[in-house]
């Protein structure tokens, strides 16, 4: 298969930069440049996996993930993983392309500081946390819906 978008070669991972071409922005046509190009539907080996997502876990202390998204990604100064609402997407590709390349309002970019395959295990443990009850206790100890970010 050749693409000008790169080539899959069935194992999900890319070099550092070819996954953020593949990501599917329907919403940025560049002007004159009609989108010929369907992009690739990006998968996440882990996603689901229950080993991975445990290792994600560890990761997600180990990389101070929790210092700036709380335990269990409950939320701080960054945004909350709990609550089903995404500022930059939810989809497995998405969740990755927001680690690799970071977020303008403090969120660092961890691609090529970290390898592609523990980003898509960080992926597939962010997105686990998303199922869990939206609702939280506040500190007048009334449970509050969480606001988002
Ligand atoms: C220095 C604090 C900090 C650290 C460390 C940090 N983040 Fe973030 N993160 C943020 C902030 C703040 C945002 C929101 C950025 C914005 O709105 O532009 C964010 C956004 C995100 C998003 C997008 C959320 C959405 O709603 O779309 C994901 C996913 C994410 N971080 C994952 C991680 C992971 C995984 C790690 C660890 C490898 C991590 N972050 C480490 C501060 C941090």
């Amino acid at each position: 298969m050749t693409s000008a978008v790169g080539t899959d070669t069935g194992s999900n991972y890319f070099v550092a930069g070819d996954s953020l071409r593949l990501i599917e922005h329907p919403e940025i046509l560049p002007a004159g440049f009609p989108l010929q190009i369907k992009p690739l539907p990006i998968k996440n080996r882990y996603e689901g996996d229950k080993g991975a997502i445990a290792n994600g876990a560890k990761l997600f202390v180990g990389y101070n993930c929790l210092d700036c998204h709380g335990a269990d990604g409950s939320g701080a100064m960054g945004p909350s993983f709990q609550d089903g609402r995404w500022h930059f997407g939810g989809s497995p590709g998405d969740v990755f392309e927001s680690i690799y390349q970071g977020r303008p309002d403090g969120m660092p970019a961890w691609g090529g500081r970290i390898s592609n395959e523990q980003i898509w295990i960080l992926t597939a443990y962010v997105r686990s946390l998303s199922s869990k009850d939206l609702s939280t206790e506040n500190f007048t100890g009334k449970t509050v819906e969480r606001t988002g970010h």
